[in-house]
């Protein structure tokens, strides 16, 4: 099983170059089935999640040519299956945005229903909701959903609680469904409003993506395009902490700083410059950094997937902070990692406690998650000794050349899959 071993202490310093977002890739690249014509994507991140679900989207007829590592040819002209199998979808939930594209585009679709995952139940019923409005007839046997429609009509849909996955598996079905359809208390995230530009680019019919109401007037068919995903704000932000976790000056390239205004908000409330600059954004962090609070939120609040990485930071800042997690019930799962490197935190509910330490102290860990995994990493980084990661399979789900892009920034860290390939790291570093 592979692992990171890392050994602490080094500030990164240095330039980084963020690539595509995972998140808007899993998307758009699902929409891409809506149209019989060729789609060119560009700027798509060589991670794990986007590999599984290009080889979901083959296993149902789709042409798929992978011009570079960050580009791809699709042709879904040949669909003959809208079934997908459950291996594709026990590997990442995000398929489930293929039943959106199918049932938009063939009126029908048959996806396993997602499990939960390490981070929440993570159920699925407003996108449900959404299909059943637009006149689809949902139904749930041996484990798959099965959606399909004589025809989907408009429809004003409220979403009860604010969902990424809703707002954009609804937006696909609806926008070849016939007629108006409006979607309330949408995500505002800037995947969701870069999986609508990518339907527009196909002759898609959206508006108002980015607010919390979209508005879609329904087209019968969807055309070629050729698309650049935007950057990960994600990956962006989980280096942006990495450098004021280790006391280092890291210019943070290919971002959009907007997109990472709650991000940087805490870093400077923290006690780190951050300078932005067109596509880029440097952070410094010179001194010790200083507790805050801080509660997850739908864009444009804290986003829930950078909670982890605060976490580990305000490990080691002085004084004490509180950490809310208001978006899934179970992402504290790392807390108990940390605390292995020393870190004094306590978990109350949704709540975390954390008052900061001097100095973490390099251990054998596990990665519960994607987030948190990248998180412990940080937290390795900025330990004194070496620290192993254990699971990293799920940091390679959504972080690209994640060891090499540290490694550039003065990091020692190695990605090793047997216990003699760590000895040697070890003895090389100790
Ligand atoms: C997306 O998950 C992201 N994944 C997650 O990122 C991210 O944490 C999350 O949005 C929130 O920003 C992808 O985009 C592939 P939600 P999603 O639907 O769409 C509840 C990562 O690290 N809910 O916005 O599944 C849900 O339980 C991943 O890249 C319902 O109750 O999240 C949660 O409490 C982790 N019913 C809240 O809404 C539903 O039908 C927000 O979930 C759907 C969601």
């Amino acid at each position: 099983m592979e692992q990171y071993i890392i050994r602490g202490g080094n500030p990164l310093v240095g330039e980084v170059e963020i690539s595509g977002a995972k998140n808007a890739a899993l998307g758009i690249l699902a929409a891409a089935i809506m149209t019989d014509d060729t789609v060119l994507i560009e700027n798509l991140p060589d991670v794990r999640d986007i590999n599984v679900l290009l080889e979901a989207m083959e296993s149902i007829g789709v042409k798929v040519e992978r011009l570079t590592r960050h580009a791809v040819l699709m042709n879904s002209e040949h669909v003959g299956e809208v079934s997908v199998e459950y291996e594709y979808i026990k590997k990442i939930r995000a398929s489930y945005y293929l039943i959106g594209a199918l049932l938009g585009k063939y009126k029908k679709a048959e996806v396993p229903l997602p499990g939960g995952c390490n981070i929440g139940s993570r159920p699925i019923d407003l996108h449900l909701k959404g299909f059943k409005a637009l006149g689809a007839k949902v139904s749930i046997r041996n484990g798959f959903i099965i959606a399909e429609a004589e025809n989907l009509h408009g429809s004003h849909i409220f979403l009860d609680t604010v969902s990424v996955g809703a707002t954009i598996n609804i937006m696909m079905a609806a926008s070849m469904a016939e007629g108006y359809t409006i979607i309330e208390n949408c995500a505002r995230e800037p995947h969701v409003v870069d999986v609508a530009n990518f339907l527009n680019s196909m002759g898609a019919n959206i508006k108002g993506a980015g607010t919390d109401v979209i508005r879609i007037r329904g087209v019968q068919k969807l055309h070629k395009t050729e698309y650049s995903i935007i950057p990960d704000q994600i990956e962006a932000g989980t280096f942006m902490f990495a450098a004021a976790a280790t006391k280092g000056d890291v210019m943070v390239k290919n971002v959009i700083p907007k997109h990472l205004e709650a991000t940087t908000a805490k870093l400077l409330e923290i006690g780190c410059e951050v300078e932005e600059f067109d596509n880029a954004v440097r952070v410094v962090a010179s001194k010790r950094l200083h507790s805050t609070n801080v509660k997850t939120l739908p864009y444009p609040g804290y986003p829930t997937d950078m909670q982890p990485q605060i976490g580990v930071t305000l490990a080691l800042a002085e004084g004490t902070s509180i950490v809310t997690e208001s978006i899934f019930e179970n992402r504290f799962k790392y807390m108990d990692e940390l605390a292995r490197m020393g870190a004094v935190v306590r978990v109350e509910g949704n709540t975390a406690i954390i008052t900061g330490v001097d100095k973490l102290s390099g251990a054998r860990v596990s990665a519960p998650d994607l987030r948190a995994g990248a998180a412990l990493v940080i937290a390795a980084l900025a330990a004194e000794g070496v620290t192993t990661i254990d699971d990293i399979i799920y940091i390679q789900r959504g972080y690209e050349c994640f060891e090499e892009k540290l490694r550039s920034l003065g990091a020692e860290i190695e990605k090793v899959n047997s216990e003699k390939e760590a000895q040697k790291f070890r003895l090389r570093i100790c």
